[in-house]
């Protein structure tokens, strides 16, 4: 997501906050931009596009000064654009503020504050956050920057420069990562460690909802409610590219390990919060258009595809209209029947697949409505679209997709929901069920992640074999998909899914003796059906891996290890059950040597047919 760098200290502030959005350059970014004290004032320069095109901005019109904040932006509020990029300022242009994360009710805040007389420079929710410091400044910067983020809802870290308090910056923490390096007679903030290696090792790692007050010759740290707090500081003992993966071995690992923010921050004020309705202001649809839907067609590439899959069943099953999904590179060139009334969903994480991209221009050339499921805001395929639902995982680095994937599937559980609630689908006691579902996926994805060293041994038994099987039925066939592409693509281990109830076709023939079956049985209305099919697969000498939810005590008798998911409605497992497949294929590339990040023959974002 955003990358956030401020200084307080002796040294030029335009070196060293761009020299540190450069280490974050790995996060992605459309823009940049950078604000500092320099001869009493607030001076901001921004670009959209690379850093060197701020770059070019600064040398034109170089920052004096050694105090200031600057910001790499991965946009989710407003397109990439220069007056879209941080930092934002408040009308006075004393404040400037740089943000990563979403403010959840900046709406009602803007809608306020408009109101009030404030003049909007964006499209940002992160600029009602400057107008609401100029708005509630009481002459403290401290207790302001407090009773500001009182009043914002959602996950964000957050760095406040006032032009009257020319000695400090202020940074608070709420879910998104921050942390403070320490220095002699000088200080940085920056979102993620690389930012600051070259100038210290010794860091404050903020905790959601602390505060800290950062001035040349020290830090304080405070709660959200003003009481101090008393913090260690970590030493930072990785190197400069350890530290880019957060300390993770790899990109994959970190994105995998991000699952449950990558959620959280999807769901992010598209949930109410009794969880009596879904809110997608950015569809912004009138009934008739929700009323006059009578098919989708889902159109998507690899793991997306996956998850149109997925997406097909949640959707027939909640809105009861008839759903294709098709492979974007067979979608675009098949004799499709899309009469009036279809609408034509397309999933891209990069939002720049060639297929996908192809099979949109096609849907739009016939007159259908498009609707995009992209992770990147400013991608061709966001603005094609005819409407857009951002999936907020952030830019995701390795080429087997983790984090983008469950996001896919929670912008689909959404818009689904939203769809059934919208023609009067579902009574009040089902949408809250399923949303309260939703809404505890995050807790859900971070207890699956301690199955990781259960996954590991697995791996490490396992990661010689030359094939492997992936079963389950109704929506842990697409899981199983998913499962066997990952391993595939990391581990290059030869692995296939099969409907569980579709083995005995043929596939059968090549389980024998040894052969690893990976069975998936989270879907509890067809519990018996797939373990009939496990009993099929243990009597050909198979090892089995059992997936199920804990508390099933039947599972373990029938197959050789169990791998045990914290219980959630069968609707939304795939999210979560997903994350011990991805750890299996991570594990699996470790163990045999691969480049797990970069697999071979394979690119993250694939432009061309
Ligand atoms: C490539 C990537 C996959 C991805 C697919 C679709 O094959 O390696 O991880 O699922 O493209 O990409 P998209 O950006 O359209 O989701």
């Amino acid at each position: 997501m955003c990358g956030i760098v401020g200084y307080v200290g002796w040294r030029s502030v335009q070196d060293v906050v761009v020299g540190g959005l450069r280490k974050l350059e790995y996060r992605g970014y459309d823009s940049a931009g950078i604000a500092a004290l320099a001869g009493g004032q607030v001076c901001a320069v921004k670009s959209v596009g690379r850093l060197a095109n701020l770059e070019a901005r600064l040398a034109a019109q170089p920052l004096d000064g050694s105090v200031g904040i600057g910001h790499t932006r991965w946009a989710t509020h407003g397109r990439p654009s220069d007056e879209n990029a941080h930092p934002h300022l408040d009308c006075g242009g004393r404040f400037a503020i740089v943000h990563n994360g979403i403010v959840e009710n900046y709406l009602t805040l803007r809608a306020e504050l408009l109101q009030r007389g404030h003049v909007f420079q964006s499209e940002t929710d992160t600029e009602v956050i400057a107008h609401l410091m100029e708005e509630l400044y009481d002459g403290d910067l401290v207790s302001t920057t407090l009773n500001v983020v009182r009043r914002i809802r959602g996950a964000y870290a957050l760095v406040v420069l006032h032009r009257d308090d020319p000695e400090r910056l202020i940074a608070v923490r709420r879910s998104s990562p921050l942390v403070i390096g320490l220095g002699q007679g000088e200080q940085f903030i920056a979102s993620d460690i690389p930012a600051i290696l070259e100038y210290t090792r010794d860091v404050y790692v903020l905790d959601d909802g602390e505060l800290a007050v950062v001035r040349r010759d020290g830090v304080e740290c405070f709660t959200l409610s003003g009481e101090p707090v008393n913090k260690q500081p970590f030493h930072v003992t990785w190197d400069a590219v350890a530290a880019e993966r957060g300390g993770y071995a790899h990109f994959m690992l970190k994105e995998i390990h991000e699952q449950p923010r990558a959620i959280r921050d999807t769901l992010t004020g598209r949930v109410a919060d009794d969880h009596a309705r879904v809110i997608l202001p950015e569809l912004n649809w009138s009934p008739e258009v929700a009323a006059g839907i009578r098919r989708i067609h889902i159109v998507a590439c690899g793991t997306a595809w996956h998850a149109g899959l997925v997406g097909k069943a949640v959707l027939e099953q909640l809105v009861r209209i008839p759903v294709e999904v098709d492979i974007a590179s067979e979608y675009r060139y098949r004799d499709v029947i899309a009469p009036e009334g279809t609408l034509v969903m397309v999933i891209s994480q990069s939002g720049e697949t060639a297929d996908t991209l192809a099979a949109l221009r096609a849907a739009k050339a016939r007159g259908n409505r498009v609707l995009a499921i992209t992770n990147v805001v400013g991608s061709s395929v966001a603005r094609e679209a005819d409407d857009v639902i951002v999936t907020w995982a952030g830019p995701e680095i390795a080429v087997a997709s983790t984090k983008a994937y469950t996001t896919q599937l929670v912008a689909l559980y959404l818009f689904a929901t939203y769809l059934a609630q919208e023609r009067g689908m579902l009574r009040g006691d089902e949408v809250r069920a399923l949303l309260t579902a939703l809404d505890s996926l995050p807790q859900a994805a971070e207890q699956v992640l301690d199955t990781a060293p259960q996954i590991q041994q697995f791996a490490r038994r396992y990661a010689g074999v030359h094939d492997t099987f992936f079963i389950g039925r109704g929506l842990d066939y697409p899981l199983a998909l998913e499962g066997a592409l990952k391993l595939k693509e990391i581990s290059y281990i030869h692995a296939e899914a099969y409907a569980a109830g579709e083995l005995k076709h043929g596939t059968l023939a090549l389980v024998t003796d040894g052969v690893p079956v990976i069975a998936l049985v989270t879907q509890t209305h067809l519990y018996d059906k797939t373990l009939s099919n496990i009993k099929e697969v243990k009597a050909r000498g198979a090892y089995v891996l059992g997936l199920t939810f804990v508390g099933d005590e039947q599972l373990a008798e029938s197959v050789d290890e169990v791998i045990y998911l914290p219980r959630t409605l069968p609707l939304v497992a795939p999210a979560v059950a997903v994350i011990p497949l991805q750890l299996l294929a991570y594990y699996a590339a470790v163990e045999r040597g691969n480049d797990v990040d970069k697999p071979r023959n394979l690119a993250k974002s694939v432009t061309v047919e």
